[in-house]
């Protein structure tokens, strides 16, 4: 089946963005921690999070256009700091009610019956129950022309993650950190390693690691 421009604009705006929203392919599945300055707290959903680069440790995350009823975007550009938290297997569905609609003052944590953390004076509320756990400090925000989404970049400043997960080479093995993925706006997934490949050089073949 091939469908062209035509057929991607005839279509209902709900199936519309359930289509596009799976072809960019299985996501990362993470929870966005935030506050504003009065501590109310926040909880949100997200599947944008991309790496940027690794020194400076930057990574990127979408936020869909609108200010005032973004709840994470305006908390993040307030205090400067947001907490990324993996979603693991046993955090799926709690997860997932973080998108639902809940007023500024309502607080997705508690809404949803997963537990703030603070740490190490950080100014944005870990999720407790997750196990891979990141603190950023906010670095950088543009509006994109093309549509009014917003990009925010952001620095490692914390990682968290079960000492069993860290490899020798320093990346993290995510499927024993129990992170699952995401594809589209609702399919949870649980990820195996099929294999791992060394670093690729033009002079040498495909080489599997281990
Ligand atoms: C699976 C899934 C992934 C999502 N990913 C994003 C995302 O990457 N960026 C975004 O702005 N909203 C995303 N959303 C929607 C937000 O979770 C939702 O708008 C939420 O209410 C935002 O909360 P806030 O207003 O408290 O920030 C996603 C929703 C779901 C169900």
């Amino acid at each position: 089946m091939i469908l062209d421009s035509n057929d991607i604009s005839a279509m209902t705006t709900r199936n519309r963005a359930a289509l596009i929203n799976s072809l960019s392919g299985y996501k990362s599945a993470n929870l966005i921690g935030t506050t504003n300055s009065r501590g109310e707290t926040n909880l949100a959903i997200m599947s944008s999070v991309v790496h940027l680069g690794s020194h400076p440790p930057l990574l990127a995350l979408i936020i869909r256009p609108g200010d005032d009823e973004r709840h994470t975007l305006s908390n993040l550009l307030e205090t400067g700091y947001y907490t990324i938290n993996h979603v693991s297997e046993g955090l799926i569905s709690a997860a997932h009610q973080t998108a639902a609609r809940y007023q500024q003052y309502e607080s997705e944590f508690e809404a949803t019956g997963l537990s703030e953390e603070w740490k190490n004076d950080f100014k944005a509320p870990f999720v407790t129950e997750a196990r891979v756990k990141l603190g950023m400090r906010f670095r950088e925000h543009q509006v994109l022309e093309i549509n009014g989404t917003n990009l925010i970049i952001g620095e490692v400043e914390l990682i968290e993650a079960p000492e069993d997960s860290f490899r020798e080479d320093g990346s993290l093995d995510l499927t024993v950190a129990d992170t699952v993925a995401l594809s589209g706006l609702d399919s949870y997934h649980k990820p195996t390693t099929l294999k791992r490949m060394a670093y690729a050089k033009p002079d040498l073949p495909p080489r599997e690691l281990d």
